[in-house]
């Protein structure tokens, strides 16, 4: 016999209506992250990024989101990971937020390019000394024959960089989402929640519409 998982849940925190959200997308998720943040969330800035792996395969898994202008969205990771290959392969990406306690879902989709070195290194360089030598240890995504492995070539780069700046890997860097349409989804009761479009028309203006639920 199949088990369903019976949970249900009725929404209802919050509403989003046309004229209660921002006209420009970034600032409305300015305002959600604002309230993520305010509500003490784990994580409140961590988002799912599915890419196109080489294979055909989406391949989705977690990343923090770092910076959040008009440019678009940026966060770090190893340029050698799978995520950084499939990244390079096809730029075309989906972002996911989703912040349970709040009702809230944000889906973008976009494009990813590089950041220039110099955005990296500055952000590189703010980074926690212990972070940075990790950037430099982690193989990510490689296989490793143990836990042991990764030890060793901590103490290897603690070393290598004992008395000096940790400079920034070659390998480790930024990625900025130029995003193309965004999503916001607010729980409501019954079913009928609300879910507001932002997308670019042809005059590359961002229009926005309500979509059912
Ligand atoms: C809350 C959370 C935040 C994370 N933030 C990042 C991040 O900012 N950058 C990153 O490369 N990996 C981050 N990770 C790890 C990734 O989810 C993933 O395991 C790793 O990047 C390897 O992915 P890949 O093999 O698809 O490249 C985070 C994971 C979690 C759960």
């Amino acid at each position: 016999m199949k088990e369903h998982i019976h949970s249900r849940k009725d929404y209802q925190k919050a509403i989003l209506l046309e004229e209660n959200s921002a006209s420009h997308p970034v600032d409305q998720l300015k305002i959600w992250l604002a309230d993520a943040e305010m509500e003490g969330l784990d994580d409140f800035n961590a988002f799912t990024l599915a890419s196109l792996g080489e294979d055909g395969f989406p391949d989705a898994r977690v990343v923090l989101l770092r910076e959040l202008s008009v440019d678009g969205l940026v966060f770090y990771t190893n340029y050698n990971s799978k995520k950084g290959k499939d990244l390079l392969h096809h730029v075309k990406v989906s972002v996911c937020f989703f912040w349970p306690s709040l009702e809230r879902q944000v889906r973008i989709q976009g494009s990813v390019a590089k950041l220039l070195d110099t955005e990296s290194d500055e952000y590189f360089a703010s980074r926690p000394r212990e972070s940075q030598i990790g950037a430099w240890a982690s193989p990510q995504s490689q296989p490793i024959n143990d836990r042991a492995v990764l030890e060793k070539r901590i103490e290897h780069f603690e070393n290598e960089f004992s008395n000096t700046v940790v400079p920034r890997p070659p390998f480790w860097g930024g990625f900025r989402i130029t995003p193309v349409r965004y999503e916001f989804w607010q729980g409501r009761p019954s079913r009928l929640h609300d879910r507001l479009v932002y997308h670019v028309d042809a005059d590359i203006k961002w229009c926005r519409l309500r979509v059912a639920p």
